[in-house]
């Protein structure tokens, strides 16, 4: 069974350009491993972020995430079962995006946006240039 959640936290003090760096870079080999997808999406001072894949690994990855002392405040805003994926090709695709930003920040603070903040990181999918017909074409051509 597929399983679909959505959360946003508080990022701790401290947090630098270098250690979200690495943070992306070790959720994607763990989520590559674990066929989990999804996408995490930066505010100032606030992480949302979308996982989707087995239920098993989403439940472990989430309480890995949850004793990560590099965020506080995990606050769940969807958990749900599945049969489509959102992000089938984003092992953890970081989104600065200022419309997720925004409500990412409202989320933080008790707004009811879940679904429109998953409606607007999937917006940035498929907005993705590696994803749009045109660089698809790009790469028909190129073979
Ligand atoms: C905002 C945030 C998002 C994260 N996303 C993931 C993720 O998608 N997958 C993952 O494996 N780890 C993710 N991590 C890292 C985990 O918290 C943890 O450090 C990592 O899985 C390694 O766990 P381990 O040290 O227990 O092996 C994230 C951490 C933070 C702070």
């Amino acid at each position: 069974m597929l399983r679909r959640i959505l959360y946003v936290s508080s990022m701790a003090e401290g947090m630098t350009d270098q250690v979200l760096k690495h943070i992306v870079a070790v959720a994607q080999i763990n989520n590559r491993r674990l066929d989990i997808t999804g996408a995490l999406a930066i505010a100032p001072g606030v992480f949302a972020q979308v996982l989707e894949g087995p239920a098993e690994d989403i439940a472990r990855t989430l309480a890995r995430i949850e004793r990560d002392e590099r965020h506080v405040g995990l606050r769940l805003l969807l958990d749900e079962p599945i049969v489509l994926r959102l992000f089938d090709r984003w092992r953890m695709q970081l989104l600065v995006d200022d419309g997720a930003a925004r409500l990412a920040i409202e989320a933080t603070q008790g707004a009811a946006v879940a679904r429109e903040l998953l409606e607007q990181m999937r917006r940035q999918y498929t907005e993705d240039p590696h994803l749009s017909p045109a660089a698809m074409r790009g790469m028909a051509l190129a073979s």
